[in-house]
This record gives structure tokens, C-alpha cells and sequence, in this order.
């Protein structure tokens, strides 16, 4: 199987997850992303079973609102019983990198929000040590140079996403040669620099159960 036709199993045991959900009126969270896009397509076979969504971007909040999904504001949802998003790269712990689709600040948040966190990935993103995938970092624009050198201070080789304006407004620096053995410290510290507006490292809110699109079929790996 290629990946692409991983991430439809892997969108699809999701799926097959809501439909198993003691709640008929879910209040749920969907991430950004191409096995996400897969996802929010299959929602329409369980359509009876969602309430309302929260969206992490406005690729993703267009694409429900094709589909026919009531999508609000964060701030006017009761909560959020369950979040859905892909990953760039998933560790043993459930920790993540992402942000490669440059959502990662809206996807924090609702991540933050959510009662639970499904990550949805192909076998691809799974890795011992988080950090061969570049870390996107959203900075405020006037901040781009001081929060480049800081981040060079710290061992990384920033490369501005030149191409991309966040949903937010902000700019995207990617994090080239970081070994990231302490992921919620290097989480910590990122956050700390002025100008930074949030990272991709989910350490501090990482996954609560990774579904795992693998060659053998689907994994269900919790924390
Ligand atoms: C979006 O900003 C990201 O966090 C995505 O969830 C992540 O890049 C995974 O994307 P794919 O599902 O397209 O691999």
C-alpha cells in the first residue's frame, strides 16, 4: 500500500472510532492535513452523530461547511469532546511535531480545549526521537530575525516559509537539524522567546491515542 492509501485506512479507523462513541451529539474538534481531508470526507457517513464542529484552519472549516457541517467558533462551543488531527511526526510517548500545513497554533488550541486527542497518522511519522521533520515555529513578522537567532542559539538551522501568511497573520519558520531529546523543555524554551507565537512541538498536550496506518492494517497505540 502507498501512504496515501494508508492515511484513507487510517482516516477511516476514525471514523469507525466516532461511530463507536457512547455521545450521538459530538462536539468535534478536526484537525488540518491531507489524512485529516480524508477524515473530514468519511464524517459524511456518520453525519447523525456530530453536532457541531470546531475547526484548527480555515482550509478545513471551508471544507466541512461543503459538506453540509455546522462549524463554530471555539469560544461558543460547550466543549470539545474529541479532537482529530494528523501528525508530522508521533514518538513513543504520543508527543508530536506538527504544523507542516502551518495550522499548528489553531491546532494547539483546540487540542488544548479537547476532552480527547486522536492522532491519526501513516506509519511514516512514527520516530524514536522527534526532530528529523522540521519544527514550525509561527512568529510575529517584525520578530522573524531576533526569533531566527535565537533559535540558532539553540542548535537549529531556521528557514522562513517565504510562501505562507498563517491563518493568524504570522510567518512560519521551519526548524532544520534539531534533536529533540527533551521534547517539553525544547517546547518550553521556543515558547519563552519574544515574538514567538507557538510551536509545533505537542509535548505538553500530546495525543491520547495514536491510530497508526501501518502495511499489517491499522494500530491503535495509546499513552
Ligand atoms: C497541519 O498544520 C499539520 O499539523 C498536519 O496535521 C500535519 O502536517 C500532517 O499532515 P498530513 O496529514 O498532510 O501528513
Amino acid at each position: 500500500m502507498d501512504q496515501d492509501a494508508l492515511k484513507k485506512g487510517v482516516a477511516q479507523a476514525a471514523i469507525d472510532a466516532l461511530r463507536a462513541h457512547p455521545t450521538d451529539q459530538l462536539v468535534l474538534g478536526v484537525g488540518t492535513g491531507s489524512t485529516t481531508e480524508y477524515f473530514i470526507h468519511g464524517l459524511a457517513d456518520i453525519r447523525d452523530r456530530i453536532d457541531v464542529t470546531v475547526s484548527s484552519s480555515d482550509r478545513s472549516t471551508a471544507l466541512l461547511e461543503a459538506l453540509g457541517f455546522k462549524v463554530v467558533d471555539l469560544n461558543a462551543a460547550p466543549r470539545v469532546d474529541l479532537y482529530v488531527d494528523g501528525a508530522d511526526e508521533a514518538n513513543h510517548r504520543l508527543q508530536l511535531i506538527k504544523g507542516g500545513g502551518a495550522a499548528l497554533t489553531r491546532e494547539k488550541i483546540v487540542a488544548a480545549v479537547a476532552e480527547r486527542f486522536i492522532c491519526i497518522a501513516d506509519e511514516s511519522k512514527r520516530v524514536d526521537t522527534l526532530g528529523a521533520f522540521p519544527l514550525p515555529v509561527e512568529v510575529i513578522p517584525m520578530a522573524r530575525s531576533h526569533v531566527a537567532r535565537e533559535l540558532v542559539n539553540l542548535g537549529g538551522q531556521p528557514v522562513w516559509r517565504e510562501d505562507v501568511i498563517t491563518d493568524n497573520g504570522n510567518i512560519i519558520l521551519d526548524v532544520h537539524g534539531l534533536r529533540i531529546d527533551a521534547p517539553l523543555e525544547t517546547e518550553r524554551h521556543i515558547n519563552d522567546v519574544t515574538g514567538v507565537v507557538s510551536n509545533g512541538l505537542f509535548a505538553m498536550r500530546p495525543a491520547d491515542e495514536l491510530l497508526l496506518g501501518t502495511q499489517q492494517g491499522v494500530i491503535s497505540i495509546t499513552a
